[in-house]
């Protein structure tokens, strides 16, 4: 990581955080015997601007979770609501348009393979037919994350660690309200761990986004403002 971070929307307009507030959540996945019941009626409320981690052991829902807030997969049964917006009626045209306002970080990148850093970084703009001209912003995002020099790199030349923090990069480029980042850390050592939680937190310092991260790390979690523990798809904490 680079030792001169600037902390993120230093030169940006403020934006401010949003709540996220669910209600009687529930997601199942399959039917009859293959029934799962990943989220159990969760019950769950963040403030504008807070930092939460979510906790519990593998398969307790916190995936699961996060996509639901991110419009990246429906509820079974009840609410979840970001801002004004109940995100598990969306559809279509109107869920891509507010995923595309959520910064997210996923569970092992899902960088796009034959995109450069710098074009992956700005692939969430593309739909916006914007990229080109945020170019500078992508290269800043980079630089952010200590990868200035790396920016025509292909994900398969890049280390686990270095592919994480071009997936941290491309979750910022549409300066979101939000950031749902899964196991951010997760692939990372402790010096890059630790430089990709100050990224993080940074963002809440400067622009008060909500952040919510599923992790097992508890140097994460400590650093958080609350620790949310799931257990079978229930709140337990
Ligand atoms: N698409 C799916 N189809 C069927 N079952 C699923 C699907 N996605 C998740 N599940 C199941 O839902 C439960 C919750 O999974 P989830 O991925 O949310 O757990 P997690 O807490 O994120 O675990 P980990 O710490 O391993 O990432 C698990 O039992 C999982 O097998
Ligand atoms: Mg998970």
């Amino acid at each position: 990581m680079a030792s001169e971070r600037r902390a993120v929307g230093e030169s940006r307009a403020t934006t401010k955080g949003v709540p996220v507030a669910a209600l009687g959540l529930t997601k199942r996945f399959g039917t009859g015997s293959a029934e799962v019941i990943a989220l159990d009626s969760v019950d769950l409320s963040i403030e504008a601007g807070e930092v939460v981690a979510l906790m519990g052991p593998s398969g307790s829902g916190k995936s699961t979770l996060l996509h639901l807030i991110g419009a990246m997969d429906t509820p079974s049964a009840g609410s979840i609501r970001v801002g004004d917006v109940e995100v598990g009626a969306l559809r279509g045209a109107e869920a891509a348009r507010y995923r595309r306002s959520v910064g997210f970080v996923f569970q092992g990148f899902h960088l796009l393979a034959a995109l450069s850093a710098l074009d992956n970084v700005l692939a969430p703009l593309i739909p916006l037919r914007e990229a080109r001209e945020r170019e500078e912003d992508a290269t800043s995002l980079l630089d952010l994350v200590g990868l200035a020099d790396r920016q025509r790199a292909l994900p398969s030349e890049l280390s686990g660690g270095e592919q994480q923090r071009v997936a941290v990069a491309r979750a910022l480029v549409n300066e979101p309200d939000l950031i749902l980042a899964d196991e951010p850390t997760g692939n990372l050592d402790s010096v890059n761990g630790t430089a990709v939680i100050e990224l993080l937190l940074s963002l809440r310092a400067a622009r008060g986004t909500t952040l919510v991260l599923a992790t097992h790390d508890s140097a994460l979690a400590e650093r958080c403002d609350r620790v949310v523990r799931l257990t079978d798809g229930k709140v337990v904490a």
